[in-house]
């Protein structure tokens, strides 16, 4: 397997090295993340056509700075050094090359001006394009034999440098990453002109991986994975059912918190996609005694957690399983990431449930994106990908101010669904990032029937965002608000319908 891969990465630390393999992908190219004391021995075995150097945290000066092998100069394979890379490569042929900084690092766009003498790296790109930069110290002159192929106006910062007799190419800017307005020509470039490699990824071959390095992984054990009926576990979990079978136990823990219908939605996905799901609901009450506890957000979330944690182990102790599934992307282990190289960054990322399995992560190496193109394959994306986001303690979240009970769920479960249908009807739902519909736990005066009652309130909240960081309200009609409203109110509890369009900040998306 290992034999076919073209592309090395050298991870020196960078938070974007995954995304450096990530875009080669989406090129069509399979490479290989390897940590650079292990990258001779790597390339003794693979004799890749070309080696990447990632950027990285420390210095070329630093104690703690990667020891990347000087041998790789020997080797005759081209050779791109992204950002510490390329610092690395002109301290190499001259330690007075670097520019130390003591304070503040150049970090965000910048505009590259490429030489008149247009590199093979850049060719097909302008005169100039914006670039992301994230670095402290800097190029300041280059090696005898190398050549400054690209600048940019805001300090005169040294972009890029090459030696071609050598094979040698450096850039201070991030090519990976979208925020560099090249459409990824620059790493095309490198591979395809430069290492000569011809395209050897396709997206089947990603399904084949998965399923053949799980295989690899599990050996003779057999694995659990939790489905939530999101994208990332369920797309998994469809990925190597067929591929594993009866050596993986699907299974769902109902938490009592779920959303109308939502059981038999995931069951159905489930079954469509051919993953033989269990669905475990024996545990409800336990949720809602436990979490009816405390009416404090905070506690109530613990108590979720804390509550899920217990039963998750008592399930997975009754299959008894080797390994436990993750569906934990790179992106989680990208932000976890303390640094350094890629195996390294994996053990810092745990789920905290001690579970005394060994866990298996078949999705760490890919991107949301990608992991939504997946789901598509498998049919998933109606069901899945499109739907409103849904927090994992679910509708508990969304009683307010009074213990949840089961009653006050099911108050809340009917006016979710109720006003679901009311913005589908009228063609909103979609348009519409989330919908939250509370319970206020507050009593004040109505009048049902022929009497004045003292009952609890519904909130309704609807946003529009591109990624929940920052929301905006989703102003609704006044025909839609009334609909809402006669909807809502026709249950003996409740006597008023709040409408929220409240930005995030300054509230959040969920009303908690
Ligand atoms: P906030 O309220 O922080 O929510 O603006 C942002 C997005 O995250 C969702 N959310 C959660 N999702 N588990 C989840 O899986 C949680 O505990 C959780 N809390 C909030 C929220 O619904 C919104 O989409």
């Amino acid at each position: 397997m290992e034999k076919d891969i073209q592309i090395l990465i050298l991870d020196l630390g960078s938070q974007y090295t995954q995304i450096i393999r990530r875009s080669l992908r989406y090129l069509g190219f399979h490479s290989a993340i390897v940590h650079p004391e292990k990258s001779l021995e790597w390339i003794g075995k693979n004799r890749p056509k070309g080696i990447i150097l990632s950027g990285g945290r420390a210095g070329v000066y630093d104690a703690d700075a990667p020891k990347v092998p000087k041998k790789l100069l020997d080797l005759n394979i081209p050779i791109l050094g992204i950002c510490f890379g390329m610092q690395w490569l002109a301290y190499v042929h001259d330690k007075n090359t670097i520019h130390r900084v003591k304070e503040g690092k150049s970090y965000g766009p910048v505009e590259v001006n490429f030489d008149k003498k247009k590199s093979k790296l850049f060719q097909g790109l302008g005169e100039k394009i914006q670039a992301w930069a994230s670095h402290g110290d800097s190029v300041r002159s280059v090696p005898e034999g190398f050549a400054v192929t690209a600048t940019s106006s805001l300090g005169n910062v040294i972009e890029a440098i090459e030696c071609e007799k050598k094979k040698l190419w450096g850039v201070e800017f991030h090519p990976e990453v979208q925020e560099t307005e090249d459409e990824n020509i620059i790493l095309n470039n490198f591979v395809s002109s430069i290492c000569g490699c011809g395209q050897d990824y396709s997206k089947g071959d990603a399904i084949k991986e998965i399923r053949e390095n799980t295989k690899r992984e599990l050996g003779d054990g057999t694995a659990i994975i939790g489905v939530s009926g999101g994208v990332d576990s369920t797309t998994l979990s469809a990925i190597l059912a067929p591929a594993l079978g009866s050596k993986l136990k699907s299974f769902m823990i109902d938490t009592g918190g779920m959303r109308k219908g939502e059981i038999e939605k995931v069951r159905e996905i489930a079954k469509n996609a051919g993953i033989n799901l269990e669905v475990i609901d024996k545990y409800k009450e336990k949720f809602i005694t436990e979490i009816g506890k405390t009416i404090d957000a905070e506690e109530k979330r613990s108590a979720f957690r804390r509550v899920y944690g217990e039963v998750f182990k008592e399930v997975a102790k009754s299959y008894k399983s080797t390994h436990m599934l993750q569906g934990t992307l790179a992106t989680d282990l990208i932000e976890s990431a303390s640094g350094g190289e890629s195996a390294l960054i994996k053990t810092h990322h745990n789920v905290d449930l001690d579970l005394g399995l060994k866990e298996i992560m078949p999705l760490s190496d890919y991107f949301k994106f990608e992991v939504r193109e997946f789901a598509h394959k498998f049919g998933l994306d109606e069901l899945v990908s499109k739907r409103q986001p849904f927090p994992g303690p679910g509708l508990y979240l969304r009683i307010v101010g009074v213990p949840v009970t089961e009653e006050l769920l099911e108050v809340v479960r009917e006016a979710d669904a109720e006003v679901a249908g009311i913005l589908k009807k009228h063609n909103l739902y979609d348009k519409i990032s989330q919908t939250i519909v509370a319970l206020l736990g507050v009593k004040s005066v109505g009048v049902k029937g022929d009497g004045r009652v003292y009952g609890y309130s519904l909130v309704v909240r609807t946003v529009e965002t591109n990624d929940f960081m920052t929301v905006k309200g989703f102003y609704l009609s006044k025909k839609v608000c009334e609909e809402i409203i006669s909807a809502l109110s026709r249950h003996s509890q409740i006597v008023r319908v709040f409408f929220d369009f409240t930005p995030k900040p300054p509230a959040t998306t969920e009303f908690e």
